[in-house]
């Protein structure tokens, strides 16, 4: 039986970011993944350019049913110092729109750099791996993997969301947690887009690849999110990074405020221009708003595109003010786990260390990364929230030197 001072079972973002840091901390590191190829999610990340933080990053940009848990994670390793391993390894990278990095040229180099973090600390890493059972021993951990019994003194489960199921995600993390006696926070799909009932959307379904600048809110209270990002229509539904940022705040049921003209006062606008314009009200309406959005609005309120401004009713002005400043629709469900970029809820942080990630119920097994009721804002917060959880992790458990723990677990 092989040991190690600590198993990891995921080499994505997190999984690779704590082998590296702690392997470079003198522990010797088992780093294991169950897809043929490696950290797909990076490759695919941020159009295949990897939005690998936001300069940003702050508790506020993060959701979770425990949200003062990601404090001291995100403050003791930020945005600034994974900026600065970036830039060790000479990645050229620029920044695209509020506070949002992106590699230059391909989300390759991300992957690449932790590839030799990781040999920088001896990594050992074994993929494809499956890993049928992880138990409790004298000392450690005793896990069952298809290339044989390994011994370890920590577990760490990195193992992600459950968001793009072809590419390796799985539930494994979450079911492991549970029979560990851990609660999860129900995992469902965000940064997703949004769909409607066939019927509710056939009005709009033509507007399909229109986007426009959007102000967008759901929730009360403190699970109230508000976003000015662009919105994209779809022949389904809504999409862009207003509908993406939304979908982690809305839940079944809930009914979504969009102002379609955030940047006019629209009642008042369209007021002057009664007063102060003979063209007609679509020619005023086309030059406030997309084209095709303002025919559609117009035929959808059934007002005369061609009635000139000053004949226009007062009434229809408010009206049509009114439904753009204030248009409520109700979503019938999500493109689902198959679109979605992260996954709300994980494993429950009441029962983990905000320190170390470790498990309050189980010392020596640790749960980083999206697999924890951590979730980002579009935007690099979740990448990291990957980098943060796993500085937190592999920078807390100490080295164990080597003979110790042979002594201790070979058995
Ligand atoms: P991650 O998913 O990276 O890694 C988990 C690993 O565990 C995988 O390698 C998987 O194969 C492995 N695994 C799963 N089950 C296993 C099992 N049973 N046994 C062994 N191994 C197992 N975020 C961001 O900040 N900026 C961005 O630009 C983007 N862009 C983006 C685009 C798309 C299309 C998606 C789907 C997601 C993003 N994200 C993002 C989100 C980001 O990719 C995500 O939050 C992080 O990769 C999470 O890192 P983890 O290491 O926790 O999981």
């Amino acid at each position: 039986m092989q040991s190690f001072d600590l198993t990891i079972v995921g080499a994505g973002a997190a999984g690779l970011f704590c082998a590296g840091i702690a392997g470079q901390r003198g522990l010797r590191v088992l780093l294991i993944d169950h897809a043929a190829k490696l950290a797909e999610k990076i490759r695919i990340s941020g159009g295949g350019r990897c939005n690998f933080t936001n300069r940003e990053a702050g508790p506020s940009n993060f959701l979770s049913d425990n949200p003062a848990f990601c404090r001291s994670a995100l403050a003791r390793y930020t945005a600034k110092d994974f900026i600065g391993l970036v830039q060790r390894h000479g990645i050229a990278f620029h920044e695209k729109h509020k506070g949002q990095l992106f590699c230059d040229d391909s989300a390759e180099q991300i992957i690449q750099m932790l590839l030799l973090e990781c040999e920088a600390g001896g990594v050992e890493r074994w993929q494809p791996c499956t890993v049928a059972d992880v138990r409790r021993v004298d000392g450690g951990f005793e896990l069952e993997t298809s290339r044989g019994l390994v011994s370890s003194q920590r577990v760490v489960v990195a193992t992600g969301g459950l968001s793009i199921p072809k590419i390796g995600a799985s539930d494994w993390g979450l079911r492991l947690a549970q029979r560990f006696g851990h609660r999860l926070v129900e995992p469902r799909p965000a940064l997703v887009p949004l769909t409607f009932a066939p019927e509710d959307w056939a009005p709009f379904a033509d507007l399909a690849g229109l986007s426009l600048p959007v102000e967008l809110s759901c929730g009360q209270g403190k699970a109230r999110g508000r976003f000015f990002e662009d919105l994209l229509f779809t022949h389904r539904g809504l999409s862009g990074p207003a509908i993406l940022q939304i979908s982690s705040f809305w839940h079944e049921g809930q009914e979504l405020q969009l102002d379609l003209a955030p940047e006019h006062d629209l009642a008042d606008v369209l007021g002057e221009l009664k007063a102060g314009s003979r063209r007609h009200l679509a020619n005023e309406i086309a030059a406030l708003l997309p084209q095709r959005l303002a025919q559609a609005w117009l035929q959808r309120l059934k007002l005369d595109a061609t009635r000139p401004m000053p004949e226009c009713k007062d009434k229809d002005l408010l009206q049509l003010a009114d439904s753009l400043k204030r248009w409520r629709l109700k979503p019938n469900g999500s493109e689902g786990w198959r679109k979605a970029e992260v996954m709300r809820g994980g494993v429950d942080t009441r029962e983990l260390s905000s320190q170390t990630m470790e498990s309050r119920l189980v010392p020596g097994l640790h749960f980083i990364g999206e697999v924890v009721d951590v979730t980002g804002w579009l935007g690099g917060y979740n990448f990291q929230w990957a980098w943060s959880s796993a500085a937190a992790c592999a920078l807390s458990v100490d080295a164990i030197p080597s003979a110790n723990l042979a002594g201790s677990l070979a058995n």
